[in-house]
């Protein structure tokens, strides 16, 4: 298997699908439409379509399916970054290499094409004509999964957490994993477990990719607080130190550099192991893994 070349078809076949969720179109909103593109189409590592797609690619399931889903879930995840830039969260100014939403568009626009956005995913999921394999029930399921993980017991829990820690002295190992668990480990487990759903996995496959996605999804945030400390700007599209310039709890902050990049090593480990139920089909997500371990950007 060419890994990259696999890599590079799904992300490809993400950015064709993305460049008509928010296509700018004359009316007298316009501008919404031109924050959320602007946005949505800035690039993208495409980390969580991209599970949807290569989960559901090794099952044998619908990869048609798997595009709508995946990319209703990176328009959540995308408006997840322009609300995190806000002045009032992390107040940052650059994404994917570009100035941030706000900056661009003000932040009144940004806060609406975050929503815009969040709307578009719930659009795009329950547009039955769109879907080739999924009944109505596997996509109610789906909606739940996916909504679920963004909210109040997910990703938007996460972010209040980690709002809330800011400046904490007393923040433990246990509190510092349960943030990273929700803001950023909920919505990469959902990208995977619907991969899996539209996929058709049996119950100890689905229990494999669980428990494969949560590792993951932990190690993906403990690697995005390392390189906001090792990384660099011009790779990473957005800017260096901004979690210390702000008091942030993480990984680094709380545990420091080198057990940071220990814990990453285990959870790499830990998130390949169930993998090995799929034998030689997991080859791409065992790749996948690494990637994102050994990224740097
Ligand atoms: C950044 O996510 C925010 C986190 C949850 C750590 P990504 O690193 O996936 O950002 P993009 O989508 O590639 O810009
Ligand atoms: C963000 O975590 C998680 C989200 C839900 C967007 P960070 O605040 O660490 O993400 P970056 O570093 O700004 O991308
Ligand atoms: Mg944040
Ligand atoms: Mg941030
Ligand atoms: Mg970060």
């Amino acid at each position: 298997m060419d890994f990259e070349k696999k890599l590079n078809g799904y992300i490809s076949s993400v950015n064709e699908f993305l460049k008509g969720c928010a296509a700018v179109s004359e009316t007298a909103q316009k501008v919404l439409f031109e924050a959320m593109n602007y946005s949505l189409t800035a690039g993208g590592k495409r980390i969580r379509p991209v599970l949807t797609l290569s989960v559901c690619d090794m099952l044998g399931g619908d990869m048609k399916d798997a595009l709508l889903f995946g990319c209703a879930i990176e328009c959540i995840h995308t408006y997840s970054l322009i609300h995190d830039d806000l002045p009032c969260m992390d107040n940052d100014s650059l994404r994917r290499g570009r100035p941030t939403c706000h900056i661009a568009y003000g932040e009144a626009n940004a806060l609406l094409a975050g929503d815009g956005l969040l709307n578009t995913a719930f659009e795009l999921m329950s547009d039955s004509s769109r879907y080739s394999s999924v009944d109505f029930e596997k996509a109610v399921n789906i909606i739940q999964i996916v909504s679920s993980a963004s909210g109040k017991y997910g990703m938007i829990g996460g972010q209040v957490i980690d709002l809330e820690s800011e400046n904490k002295d007393d923040i433990s190992a246990d509190e510092l994993i349960n943030m990273h668990r929700l803001k950023t480990g909920a919505i990469i487990r959902a990208a995977a477990l619907v991969g899996a759903v539209i996929g058709g996995a049996d119950s100890v496959q689905t229990e494999k990719i669980i428990e494969f996605s949560e590792n993951l999804g932990l190690a993906f945030q403990v690697k995005d607080d390392i390189l906001d400390v090792l990384g660099s700007e011009e790779l990473l599209g957005k800017p260096i130190g901004s979690d210390m310039e702000s008091g942030k709890r993480t990984f680094v902050s709380v545990l420091g550099l080198e057990k940071s990049k220990e814990t990453l090593k285990r959870l790499t480990e830990e998130a390949k192991k169930p993998l090995e139920t799929f034998g030689e089909r997991a080859e791409f997500l065992l790749e996948f893994t690494d990637y994102l371990t050994e990224r740097q950007n």
